[in-house]
């Protein structure tokens, strides 16, 4: 709606004494398209001219009246509201002249020139298997900063891993105790988990362990040479195996800065924590009270000198701020932490920095399978790698099955397996518990990536079909298109730029993901109404223009969300 909302906007600029960009942000799309295409809503002017809203929209109606413009061609009052309809015809052009000159740029815009995002996201914790629950912050946050890209932010993607705490030290008296090199070399990372299992099943009986892992912990800290080694190559192991769903899913970090990479630092933020008089010490401990603002109190430092999870944070924002200089600062991190980035951003507030109102916890719901809550300390978990080969296979059966002639059935599978995975967590409002469910997320009809790439696919068979024919662009073929299913798929085509604004405006990439589902499902009215390669040649030509089109914006689309779109499924 691009150039309709500036035009709008230009155009009632001198008419309500508000900004002409200020107007086409307020436009919205009517309920029903028989209201119109755009609304202004007059509610917004009411207090300043002391009218109401619909009288104003009824006089600016008749200010408009025998007017038009090169997009829109009428303007009607609807209670609060000034409805503008546009004029296909303009319109249609100017979609379809966007989309098929800019192509892989569609969508994209400059507004985040010279501003740096900082998405914190994925953050397994070392020594523990890569669960399901982490895929949510993976799979959210690498489609966020794919979104603040194409929207021109300088975007660092970070790793905070899980690396380092008092867990280390329980880790390290487990595999002293109980260690098994050999098991270790098979299938490292689930074996240090059964570790930390049973670390967690025997300190229940005999206490001392804890005492022991604290000290380990300790010496840790102080960087003893055994503890050292020993962490640093639980560590490696880990990352080793992460790497392998990383490059997987095609998902990338700027830096795996974790926990351990401040350590550093911890002593300085202590410092600044006492000179700025905002901590205190308990017992030996090192608090920060927050209880005028309604919080919890946190501990910085416990009373045998150990640092925390938040002392980590506190001092990584910092170091974030002075190296990357950011506009705003992500932490994709699950709902269950909302208490502890409330604290967070309060003690930087209080340690007077500025920019800690430009940091945002992006939150998120758990993912249920019909076994529950996943939990680390139980036991009671299900592996990623396991979820997305399982997804991998599925997709197969189901291409076996739908397709049995595909020449290349591995890649449609892939493309179609972590498609499923990925879509079936980014499409769900983000802070909604997510229910996994596999008939679901794999359904070709459904909200679904197969649904989108199937129709992506589709569209790329047309063309094949249609291989020769002339596509140069002429701005008159779009005036053919005047059916109404063509009319509502230019309509959908047009806002993609608009969605994903909306996307990195809420953090939402399901903004995206709803919004394909629904270009899917206009091409697909199109498709069974409307005649392609059997039609005249002007018209095969304008509605072979009009495909290619969709076919780019769902490219585009699902580039955004990290999903592939095969050219043959
Ligand atoms: N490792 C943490 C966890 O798994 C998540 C870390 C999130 N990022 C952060 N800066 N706190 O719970």
């Amino acid at each position: 709606m691009f150039k309709a909302k500036e035009e709008i906007g230009a155009l009632l600029e001198p008419l309500v004494a508000l900004e002409a960009s200020r107007i086409s942000e307020l436009l919205e799309v009517p309920p029903d398209p028989e209201f119109g295409d755009l609304a202004f809503p007059c509610y917004v002017l009411a207090s300043r001219r002391q009218q109401a809203p619909a009288s104003i929209a009824a006089s600016l109606s008749q200010v408009l009246s025998g007017r038009r413009g090169v997009f829109w061609e009428k303007a009607v009052p609807k209670g609060p509201y000034l409805n503008f309809f546009i004029d296909p015809l303009s319109f249609g052009r100017e979609v379809l002249r966007q989309v098929l000159s800019r192509r892989a740029d569609y969508g994209r815009s400059s507004r985040g020139r010279g501003q740096t995002v900082v998405i914190d996201y994925s953050s397994p914790n070392i020594a523990k298997p890569f669960g399901i629950g982490h895929i949510r912050s993976t799979v959210i946050g690498h489609a966020l900063y794919l979104i603040f890209e194409a929207l021109g932010y300088r975007c660092i993607g970070i790793n905070h891993l899980g690396d380092w705490g008092t867990q280390f030290g329980k880790l390290i008296v487990s595999f002293k105790r109980w260690g098994d090199e050999e098991r270790l070399s098979e299938d490292p990372v689930n074996y240090l988990y059964q570790l930390y299992v049973k670390f967690h099943q025997r300190s229940e009986t005999d206490p001392a362990l804890e005492d022991e892992a604290r000290l380990w912990f300790k010496k840790l800290e102080e960087g003893e040479a055994e503890a050292v080694a020993a962490w640093s190559r639980f560590r490696r192991l880990s990352l080793e195996n992460y790497a392998g769903i990383y490059d997987l899913l095609g998902i990338k970090f700027d830096y795996f800065h974790g926990e351990s990479h401040y350590n550093d630092l911890l002593d300085d933020t202590i410092r600044l924590a006492l000179s700025k008089g905002i901590a205190r010490e308990s017992e030996g401990a090192l608090i920060v009270d927050l209880e005028k603002y309604g919080l919890p109190p946190v501990m910085l430092r416990k009373k045998d000198g150990a640092t925390l999870y938040i002392t980590r944070d506190l001092a990584a924002a910092i170091y974030r701020y002075e190296t990357f200089g950011f506009a705003k600062a992500l932490y994709v991190v699950g709902a269950e932490q909302k208490l502890h980035f409330q604290q967070l951003f309060k003690i930087l507030e209080l340690l007077g920095f500025e920019w800690a109102h430009s940091c945002v916890h992006v939150p998120f719901g758990l993912i249920r399978f019909k076994e529950g809550r996943m939990s680390t300390r139980d036991g009671n978990i299900i592996f990623l790698q396991e979820v997305l080969q399982r997804s991998i296979n599925l997709a197969r059966e189901i291409i076996e099955d739908k397709n049995p002639d595909l020449a290349d059935k591995s890649a449609a599978a892939l493309a179609v397996g972590l498609g499923a995975v990925r879509f079936g967590d980014l499409s769900n409002d983000r802070i909604k518990d997510v229910e996994f469910d596999w008939d679901k997320v794999l359904d070709f009809s459904g909200e679904t990536a197969a649904y989108i790439q199937y129709a992506h696919a589709r569209i790329c068979s047309i063309l094949r079909k249609a291989a020769g024919a002339d596509l140069a662009w002429e701005e008159g073929l779009a005036d053919l298109l005047q059916q109404e299913e063509e009319k509502a798929l230019i309509k959908a085509l047009a806002v993609l730029p608009e969605k994903v604004e909306a996307a990195a405006e809420g953090y939402r990439p399901s903004v995206i993901a709803r919004y394909l589902v629904e270009v899917a499902r206009e091409f697909n009215r199109f498709y069974h109404q409307c005649p392609v390669l059997s039609s005249d040649s002007a018209l095969q030509k304008a509605r072979l223009l009009l495909i290619d089109a969709a076919r780019q914006v769902l490219v585009n689309g699902l580039g955004l969300l990290g999903i592939a779109a095969p050219a043959e499924m």
